[in-house]
């Protein structure tokens, strides 16, 4: 059984006082919940102060992005080092925001996840098909090789401390979730490539987590997929007591 992930991804939203405000009363919703995993990602700005008022608390942090580069002259830009000694436990890796308005490739998106590993944060890995890529019917060949392009090299080993998040680029931020038939369907498909790539252990293992107009009325359909390990929670994640009715679905 893999414990679910219930992620929130706040994107460029709230200041430090209203991400420490929303984590104090989240803290309190939380208690005695032991059989589920939240993650906050809040903006680089708040990950310090809300590291450590999680601190204990058994909620993950999580940055947004990282660069794909060790350390040195790339001005704005944070390392995986300094990710790790802020707190964060998970990084989100290859978002679509990032790849859509920021040009970042699967290349980089594989040099970012080595980084995210090296320095002992699990990736949460983004990927998903852009709603012209699933109408022409492309949804499984544009994952698949996302997942090759951006996992190249990456060992079995290394899979095990990942977390795989598919999300469709049409259901981020538009109302429009996939059905939980489909999303269970593209979930499926990408445990069985993991399965092809790394073993059966290693994909039994993974969690794999949807994202994509995630909300209270719609997590319990799709958390009943058998392949559904969780959700990465945009919109839905930004007042607390929404954030805490999908968490307890
Ligand atoms: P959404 O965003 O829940 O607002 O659709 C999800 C995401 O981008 O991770």
């Amino acid at each position: 059984m893999i414990r679910p992930i219930l992620a929130a991804n706040w994107k460029m939203n709230k200041t430090v006082g209203e991400s420490l405000d929303f984590v104090n009363r989240l803290k309190k919703l939380v208690i005695g919940i032991n059989d589920r995993q939240v993650v906050i990602a809040p903006s680089f700005t708040a990950l310090y102060p809300v590291g450590a008022a999680l601190k204990e608390s058994g909620i993950g942090l999580a940055a947004q992005n990282l660069s794909d580069n060790r350390e040195g002259a790339y001005t704005g830009e944070v390392s995986a080092r300094m990710l790790a000694d802020a707190g964060c436990t998970y990084v989100i890796v290859g978002h679509s925001e990032r790849r859509i308005l920021f040009g970042e490739s699967n290349d980089i998106i594989h040099d970012k996840i080595g980084m995210a590993l090296e320095f002992g944060m699990q990736p949460i890995f983004c990927i998903g098909e852009t709603l012209q890529e699933q109408e022409a019917g492309r949804t499984f060949e544009v994952i698949e090789k996302q997942i090759k392009e951006g996992l190249n090299q990456i060992k079995a080993d290394d899979i095990k401390k990942m977390v795989v998040a598919y999300e469709p680029v049409w259901a981020i931020g538009t109302g429009k979730t996939a059905t939980p038939e489909q999303a269970g369907e593209a979930h499926a498909f990408i445990r069985q490539l993991m399965e092809n790539l790394y073993g059966k252990e290693p994909a039994r293992r993974l969690p794999l987590i949807y994202g994509g107009s995630v909300n209270p009325d719609n997590i319990g359909k799709l958390m009943a997929q058998p392949d559904i390990n969780g959700a990465l929670v945009g919109g839905a994640s930004l007042d607390v007591d929404t954030f805490g009715k999908i968490i307890a679905f």
